[in-house]
């Protein structure tokens, strides 16, 4: 078994290699003076069951292309089995066509991945579980829910805790949470625009007063969903407002958002590399999901069940 990592997000692949106790395969990504990407495998990978890192961050294209790139290198170094493994797939909230003449993208990219020549795929969180079938190989979608659990369990008194799906489309990620908190219970925010031109209104669905609410979502870009339902959630009486959320995505000013926001605290994941201003901001903490991955990792080596990690 090989472990190979693209540049996306080197520290994630260090800490996943550490937990498998094996060193990363030895291999150079390089960049011709146009910007075409060159990977070199520096070593024998023939017959190897190959697990190759690389989440579609940003810059998203760059690191899509080297994840193909390395695909097409794995596969013409004869590995045996090659599996994507891609924490964070971007591309991914392109999944329907959101008016006519539009792309889907996500499926676009799922077909590219296997064209390159992935054996298999491994994520987590994907924005919408359907993207498991954009990919005719076999994927796993794992859950950072066991991860956030664990840690609001650690620091929230249960008592008065209130999972909030940040909008209607996030319910059931929301619930999942709720459910591994001993059945917290559930409030939503809605958002809806009565009429065009007019702006958005956010009514909460559910009794927020006096509850400590923990956001949940998949994603923060922009921080504007995340930072309007915290503000939301506070008028309407709520203790106190956390988020917590799988792939910090962090565009443009969102950590500046988010410093200045009702939120007590963001906390993310690492599958996607944080940047330094994520990392220096005193409202955002990050779980790691090293262990979660590279125990996935270590059950398709082993062909054991890696759904029974979240029973
Ligand atoms: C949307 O469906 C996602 O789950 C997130 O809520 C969204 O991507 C967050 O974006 P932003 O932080 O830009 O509001």
């Amino acid at each position: 078994m090989k472990l190979m990592a693209g540049n996306s997000n080197l520290p994630l692949a260090r800490a996943i290699a550490e937990y498998l106790d094996i060193p990363l395969t030895d291999a150079s990504v390089r960049r011709f003076a146009d910007e075409e990407i060159f990977i070199e495998i520096h070593e024998n990978i023939r017959g190897e069951d190959l697990f190759l890192l690389q989440s579609t961050s940003y810059p998203a294209n760059d690191h899509l292309m080297e994840l193909l790139i390395g695909i097409d290198a794995c596969r013409r170094a004869s590995a045996k089995r090659i599996t994507a493994v891609v924490p964070y797939f971007g591309y991914a909230r392109q999944d329907r066509k959101p008016g006519p003449r539009t792309p889907i993208s996500a499926k676009l990219v799922a077909n590219l991945i296997t064209e390159a020549g992935a054996d298999r795929v491994l994520s987590v969180d994907l924005h919408a579980g359907q993207i498991q079938g954009f990919f005719d190989i076999p994927t796993d979608n794992l859950y950072a829910a066991p991860l956030m659990a664990a840690d609001i369990k650690a620091r929230y008194n249960g008592a008065d805790l209130m999972v909030v799906s940040p909008d209607v489309g996030g319910v059931v990620r929301a619930r999942a949470l709720a459910k591994r908190l001993d059945n917290a219970p559930l409030a939503i925010v809605d958002k809806r625009r009565e009429r065009p031109g007019e702006s958005e209104v956010m009514n909460i669905i559910g009794d927020v007063r006096g509850r400590s609410c923990i956001l949940a979502d998949d994603i923060i870009d922009s921080g504007g969903t995340l930072c309007n339902a915290a503000q939301a959630l506070m008028d309407a009486g709520a203790k106190s407002v956390a988020a917590y959320i799988t792939h910090g995505v962090l565009t443009g000013g969102a950590v500046a958002r988010v410093d200045k926001s009702a939120l007590t605290e963001l906390v993310i994941t690492d599958t996607i590399m944080p940047t330094d201003a994520a990392r220096d901001s005193s409202r955002i903490r990050f779980l790691t999901a090293a262990e979660l991955i590279g125990e996935a990792v270590r059950r398709i080596a082993d062909e054991s069940s890696v759904s029974s990690l979240f029973d």
